[in-house]
C-alpha cells in the first residue's frame, strides 16, 4: 500500500519545466537572440581584453577558456531549474557588441520554479558609452518578468565597477546591501560586492 503514496510524493514534489523564451527579441537599435558558435571570435576579441574582465568572476580568455565560456552560451537556451542560464548575444546592425545572461538561482519549495535570478553583461568597449547594454538589459529584465514567474531579479558586482553600478540604477534596480571582502579575487585577496535588486511589483510600476 505504501508504493502509490510515495509515487503521489514524487510527483508532487517535481517542478514545472519552463519553456524556452520566445527569441530573438527586437528593441529599437539591437536584436538579442541564442549564441552560437560562430560568436566564438567576437565574444573572443572582447573577452581576452584585461580591462573588460578586471571585474568579472574570470580571466582574460585564452583559447581554452574561450572554448569552455562558449560551451556554456551555446548551451544557455532554456533555463528552468537553479543555476541554469540564458545567455543572449547582443547585435546591433549585424554585428555582435556584447552578450548577456540570466542565471536563475532559488526556487521558493521544492516543486515551485525559480523565482529569483540574477543578471549578468559583458560589452566589447568600442560600443561602450551609448546605452546599448541599458537597452538590451531593460528588454532582458522585461522578458524576465513575462516569461518566468520571478519575484526578484539581482546583480551582484564589484562595487568598483561603476558603469556596471550606474547600469543597474538606469534599469531601475535599487542598491540593497555592500557587502565586505566576500568575494575570493583571482590574486589571494578578497573583494567587496555590491547587491542591486528590482522586486516584481517595482518592475510592474516601471512597466
Ligand atoms: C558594464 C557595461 C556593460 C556598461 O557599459 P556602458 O557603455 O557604460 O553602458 P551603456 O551601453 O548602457 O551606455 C551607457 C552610457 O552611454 C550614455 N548613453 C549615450 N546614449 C545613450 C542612450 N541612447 N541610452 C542610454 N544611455 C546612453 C549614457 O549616458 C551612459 O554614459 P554614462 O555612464 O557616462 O552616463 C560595460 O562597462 C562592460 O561591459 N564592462 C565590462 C564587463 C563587466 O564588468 N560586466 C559587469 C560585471 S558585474
Amino acid at each position: 500500500m505504501s508504493a502509490p503514496i510515495l509515487t503521489d510524493v514524487a510527483t508532487e514534489l517535481t517542478p514545472p519545466v519552463l519553456p524556452a523564451p520566445p527569441l530573438p527579441i527586437r528593441t529599437e537599435r539591437l536584436v538579442l537572440r541564442a549564441v552560437v558558435p560562430d560568436d566564438s571570435a567576437a565574444i573572443g576579441a572582447y573577452c581576452a581584453d584585461p580591462e573588460v574582465t578586471r571585474y568579472l568572476p574570470f580571466p582574460a580568455l585564452d583559447a581554452d577558456g574561450l572554448a569552455r565560456r562558449m560551451e556554456r552560451l551555446v548551451a544557455g537556451t532554456a533555463p528552468s531549474a537553479p543555476e541554469e542560464m540564458l545567455a543572449l548575444a547582443v547585435e546591433h546592425e549585424g554585428v555582435l557588441v556584447g552578450d548577456l545572461m540570466l542565471r536563475l538561482t532559488d526556487r521558493h519549495g521544492p516543486a515551485d520554479p525559480p523565482a529569483i535570478a540574477e543578471l549578468g553583461w559583458v560589452f566589447a568597449p568600442e560600443y561602450a558609452g551609448r546605452g546599448f547594454a541599458t537597452e538590451a538589459a531593460r528588454a532582458l529584465v522585461d522578458l524576465a518578468f513575462t516569461h518566468y514567474p520571478l519575484h526578484r531579479l539581482m546583480a551582484r558586482l564589484d562595487p568598483r565597477n561603476v558603469t556596471s553600478a550606474r547600469l543597474c540604477e538606469r534599469l531601475g534596480m535599487r542598491h540593497e546591501a555592500h557587502t565586505r571582502q566576500d568575494f575570493p579575487e583571482r590574486d589571494g585577496t578578497w573583494s567587496d560586492t555590491a547587491v542591486y535588486g528590482l522586486l516584481r511589483p517595482e518592475w510592474a510600476a516601471a512597466f
